[in-house]
């Protein structure tokens, strides 16, 4: 199969990565962030969460920096929801879009949002129904498709089996997550081949982390099977906070710089979202986490 001729990226940096601070980011630094980023033509850009502050506190600012945002027309401002309550937060805010979030492991399933799959698959219902009402789209997350931090090896029926009730809810899009960043190309195609029997690829996303080094080779193996939505961080930012070990979600520059490089149509401006990249990494007083990022701005220096 060919790749496809044009990609979305969805950028996640502000809500993937900066959950999984030590340091409280100021809403502000995170305001600036999303702004930069819109700017660099992102069009779907995940702002924060509203989950329990208790479980997640980097979050916990998220009403304020939907307020505080400067919209960009075009853009869709996400946010991540676990319940019904996280829903009515986000629809008060404004959110675009919501994203729900499921995983294909029942260990991690208990320790992310302290219930089962089929529980939080419930939970969904009335989430759902409200976005409905309120003409707001839902995108939903599975976590765990290829390995669990918890269980292992993950089996792609256990991923296909979630991927279908998320968009029997009525989910525009599934987004599969490599949360622990083990998966390997071959392991990966093998699992977007299972759920590409139950869920059309064109509601099909990738949301790689780069634990081990194997995120874009992961991406293209994605493509090559007719994915054509990207989940990336800027700079490399993240990890997740019930996933001992897992490391930055893939860096947006490198996934934008990989698409040029294979004539694939984004509408991101790589410079652009490269000085996003060193405005954040610069807050949190670190390096991008970003191969490209570096080798742009050594040749720019
Ligand atoms: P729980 O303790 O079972 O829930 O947590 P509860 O219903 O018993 O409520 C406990 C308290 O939380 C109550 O407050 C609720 O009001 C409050 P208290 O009475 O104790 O003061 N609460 C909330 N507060 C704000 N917003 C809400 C909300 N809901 C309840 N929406 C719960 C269950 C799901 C709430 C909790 O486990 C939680 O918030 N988990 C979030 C975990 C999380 O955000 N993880 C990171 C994101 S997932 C991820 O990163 C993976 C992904 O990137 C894909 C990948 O890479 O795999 C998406
Ligand atoms: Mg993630």
């Amino acid at each position: 199969m060919q790749v496809p001729k044009s990609v979305r990226v969805v950028e996640v940096g502000p809500r993937d990565g900066l959950q999984n601070e030590a340091k409280t980011v100021p809403t502000a630094t995170k305001v600036a962030l999303i702004e930069r980023l819109a700017d660099a033509g992102l069009k779907t850009i995940e702002a924060g969460s509203f989950v329990s502050p208790k479980w997640v506190p980097q979050m916990a600012d998220t009403a304020a920096v939907m307020q505080a945002l400067k919209r960009r027309p075009g853009v869709a401002y996400q946010v991540l929801v676990p319940n019904l309550k996280g829903f009515e937060a986000a629809q008060a805010a404004k959110a675009d879009e919501v994203a729900i979030f499921a995983a294909a492991s029942e260990t991690f399933s208990r320790r992310n949002i302290n219930c089962s799959i089929a529980e939080s698959l419930e939970r969904f219902v009335p989430v759902t129904e409200a976005a409905k009402t309120a003409g707001i789209r839902v995108r939903g997350y599975i976590s765990c498709v290829v390995d669990c931090p918890y269980e292992g090896a993950v089996a792609p029926s256990a991923v296909a089996d979630v991927a279908a009730r998320l968009h029997a809810l009525g989910c525009y899009e599934i987004s599969l997550g490599d949360t622990i960043g083990s998966g390997t190309p071959a392991r990966v195609v093998a699992m977007i081949e299972a759920v590409a029997q139950r869920v059309p690829r064109n509601r099909l996303a990738v949301h790689c982390h780069d634990t081990y080094g194997q995120a874009l080779a992961n991406i293209f193996a994605a493509l090559e099977s007719g994915i054509a939505t990207v989940d990336s961080s800027v700079a490399g930012l993240g990890g997740c906070p019930y996933a001992p070990g897992a490391a930055g979600n893939v860096a947006s520059e490198d996934v934008v710089y990989m698409l040029d490089g294979l004539r694939i149509g984004h509408g991101v401006d790589l410079a652009k979202l490269a000085a996003a990249g060193r405005f954040i990494s610069d807050a949190l007083g670190r390096e991008p986490a970003s191969k490209c990022a570096k080798a742009l701005a050594a040749k720019a220096a």
